[in-house]
């Protein structure tokens, strides 16, 4: 990494093994000596600090909805060229992808599905589920935990909620994991083709399921988003599948990621994990600390929607900015000993779950997922150990193990 702080730019490559197994030495360096700055590589001004993170995220003058036309030319992405136009013609109809009116139009449709009174109805559904893995992965003594435990639990659960049949959770994991590259800032043309390849799967796929609950309605979310539909106005066809890709996709891979990211590093601090088993009632700080300390998503970008000043410089509509969420939630500014996983952290606002009008609308999910699939982890099996030292991915938006491998 190359920091110019007088001229606030810096050189850092993503694909460098050292930055993507442990970037948080970097951003500690960026933190103190460079917060704001340019990342040449991407030509992105990129925010490292917590305060400036929150700040941000809740600016009415950043958004991460654009008109393409207010992009300069030079800067415009690839989902203005004809090849990614299938995938993002659908993706920017999802909640996401928009703002108010349109974004509290359609969040409003389905957030009560989400609401922490709603979700807690699945605990007993969440808790067999984790009982069914665990009993397969002592039946293995060894195995892969992201693929025999973290992966399949969370794509059920969603599926489930939903309506989606369960023996197709391998399709919308292939469908996700394919089309969520298209975030990555290192994504090659295949990549790319293969999102696109993907989305289109994925619509077909549901435009049908659609069809089948119009003609037999079941108690599911897809089914009352169908009513809704029909009623007229609130909901087009093409926004109700934009959103149920996203609540899919956007339903188990972060989540996923942090049951890998939180069971390694608690089978890396064995005190810590020690005083979880004898003290369950750690575990609403301690998922919070596990959300903090290894955060599967590193970074959110905006664009500027109007002109503004922000530590003393000067941003035009059209600039894309970016947020490091995980150099935030290792601020010394805001938290106590920060690179040290202390499951009884009391002061903890980590930013792992964003802020702001797109705050996670499945945080409560997520949460109630987390605190489960530890719990029954830890109680079922009292003996876990790591069998190799793992390794993350090669990727920087999602940040996550390659694969998990344990000892029962
Ligand atoms: C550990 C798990 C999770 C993490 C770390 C996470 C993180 C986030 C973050 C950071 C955002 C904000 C993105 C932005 O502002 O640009 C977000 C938005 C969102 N998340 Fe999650 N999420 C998790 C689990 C879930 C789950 C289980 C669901 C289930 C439906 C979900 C659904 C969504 C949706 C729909 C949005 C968009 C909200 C909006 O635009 O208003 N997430 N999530």
């Amino acid at each position: 990494m190359r920091i110019d702080a007088s001229n606030r730019k810096v050189s850092l490559d993503i694909r460098d093994p050292d930055f993507y197994n442990d970037p948080y030495p970097y951003y500690q360096r960026l933190r103190n000596s460079c917060p704001v700055f340019l990342w040449e590589e991407h030509e992105l001004w990129t925010f490292a600090r917590h305060e400036d993170v929150v700040a941000l995220f809740r600016d009415r003058r950043l958004g991460r909805k654009i008109d393409p036309q207010d992009i300069p030319a030079c800067r415009r992405p690839s989902n203005a060229s004809s090849a990614t136009k299938p995938f993002f013609d659908i993706d920017q109809l999802s909640m996401l992808a928009q703002e108010p009116p349109t974004h509290t139009r359609l969040r409003g449709l389905v957030q009560k599905a989400f609401v922490a009174r709603s979700v807690e109805q699945l605990r007993p559904r969440i808790e067999q589920i984790c009982h069914g893995l665990v009993d397969r992965m002592i039946d293995a003594g060894q195995c892969d935990l992201l693929e025999a435990f973290a992966t399949p639990l969370p794509v059920t659960v969603i599926a489930e909620m939903l309506g989606v049949p369960v023996e197709m959770t391998d399709k919308l994991l292939a469908w996700s994991h394919a089309m969520v590259k298209m975030y990555e800032m290192q994504r090659t043309e295949q990549m790319e083709l293969n999102a696109v390849a993907a989305s289109r799967e994925f619509v077909a796929y549901l435009r049908q399921l659609v069809m089948d609950r119009r003609r037999n309605p079941s108690n599911d979310l897809i089914s009352r988003l169908v009513e809704v539909e029909e009623a007229g106005e609130k909901l087009t066809e093409d926004e109700l599948i934009a959103n149920c890709i996203l609540l899919l996709n956007a339903g188990h891979e972060a989540t996923v990621n942090l049951i890998g990211n939180g069971m390694c590093a608690l089978l890396k601090h064995e005190d810590q994990l020690r005083r979880w088993r004898s003290d369950r009632d750690l575990t609403e700080t301690a998922v919070e600390e596990l959300l903090r300390y290894d955060t599967p998503l590193h970074q959110f970008n905006r664009w500027v929607l109007k002109p503004f000043e922000f530590r003393g410089q000067q941003f035009e509509v059209g600039q894309e900015i970016a947020l490091l969420l995980g150099s935030a939630n290792r601020d010394e500014d805001v938290f106590d000993s920060p690179d040290e996983l202390e499951l009884g952290r009391k002061k903890n606002p980590h930013v792992s779950l964003g802020g702001g009008i797109h705050y996670c609308l499945g945080a409560p999910l997520a949460r109630l997922e987390l605190s489960i699939a530890f719990n029954v982890l830890i109680e079922r099996l009292p003996n876990l150990e790591l069998v190799d030292e793992p390794k993350y991915c090669n990727t920087f938006h999602f940040h996550g193990l390659e694969s998990l491998i344990v000892r029962c």
